[in-house]
């Protein structure tokens, strides 16, 4: 099978290209499986025709979408070039693997809900998102829905960080050489997730039947690590496993004001992911600590 993967040098780009064989092939159920990965200067998302000319002279039996405008903040400011990327981009895709018959794996966000729930979000709970990035990802995931009805899957994460490009992690840990102490909001919770927990997620469902050799309804599965924490508490961990001595405070959202307004809650029920694909949430702190010792 030949398996396109967009945003290679994305986190999650770079996570699947870290899981896969040096020579591009994984064994998967006794055949073997290329893969292909593409950044924007192959795919430019920005780009209709870039796009239409990347699939004219290139077929694919999967498509794994990696490839988004993840700047949450910097998305108020070019809410046009953000629905580009996020929602027209996807829909183009969409319609192309539909066309080819390629299976699609589309990754998407917590940021759709609101997060006015007291409870980790469940696939069918209705989202509303409150900034740009969430509405252009909604708008990404319904036009994906319209355009590829079968076979393709949509995969909402959370707090994704890895040991790859600008994360909170990487963040936090440059910031800890530059001060003692940090104020780190406490009143916005969720489950960060370790991409490459996310790749491997995605890889398992490559492998598995229920997705690359039934024709099934295009579904919406939620995929975190598992447990539930605050950025200030997220930030303290890490600390607390590199053994850097900085001072955490914990801060509200109001006294520390952004262009995008950010949901309170964005815990993900993974439930579904687990009884369809077998896929076991692994716990945050685990996860945090490998992503530590490869840094
Ligand atoms: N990061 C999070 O906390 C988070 C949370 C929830 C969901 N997600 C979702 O998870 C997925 C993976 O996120 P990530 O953390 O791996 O994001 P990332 O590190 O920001 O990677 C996104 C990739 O998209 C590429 N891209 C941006 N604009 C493009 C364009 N015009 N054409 C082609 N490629 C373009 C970027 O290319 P360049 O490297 O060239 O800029 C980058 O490689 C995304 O769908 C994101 O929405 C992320």
């Amino acid at each position: 099978m030949r398996i396109l993967v967009t945003g290679k040098n994305g986190q999650l780009g770079r996570s699947i290209h870290k899981l896969v064989n040096t020579d591009s092939k994984i064994d998967n159920n006794q055949s073997s499986n290329i893969f292909i990965f593409v950044g924007r200067e192959e795919l430019d998302f920005s780009s209709e025709s870039s796009i239409a000319h990347y699939f004219d002279n290139n077929k694919f039996d999967i498509i794994i979408n990696c490839a988004a405008y993840t700047q949450v903040d910097k998305a108020e400011k070019e809410p046009e070039l953000v629905n580009q990327i996020n929602h027209l981009a996807v829909k183009q895709l969409a319609s192309i693997a539909n066309k080819q018959q390629a299976r699609l794996i589309h990754i998407s966000t917590d940021y759709v809900f609101d997060g006015e729930n007291n409870k980790p979000y469940i696939e069918a709970d209705i989202p509303n998102p409150i900034n740009i990035y969430g509405k252009t990802k909604l708008a990404g995931e319904k036009a994906l829905k319209k355009a590829i009805p079968t076979n393709a899957i949509i995969i909402r994460t959370s707090w994704v960080y890895s040991e790859y490009g600008n994360n909170f992690v990487s963040t936090m840990l440059r910031l800890s050489k530059e001060r003692n102490e940090l104020n780190v909001v406490s009143d916005q919770i969720g489950s960060p997730t370790y991409a490459t927990d996310l790749a491997n997620a995605i890889l398992e469902i490559i492998k598995n039947k229920e997705f690359s050799e039934s024709d099934q309804t295009t579904q919406i599965y939620h995929y975190s690590n598992k447990g539930k924490v605050s950025w200030c508490d997220f930030a303290k961990e890490i600390f607390k496993i590199a053994k850097i001595d900085c001072e955490v405070k914990s801060i509200t959202t109001e006294q520390y004001p952004t262009p995008a307004e950010r949901p309170k809650c964005s815990l993900l029920n993974n439930k579904k992911i687990e009884k369809v694909f077998s896929i076991k949430q692994k716990d945050w702190k685990k996860s945090l600590q490998a992503c530590l010792s490869c840094l």
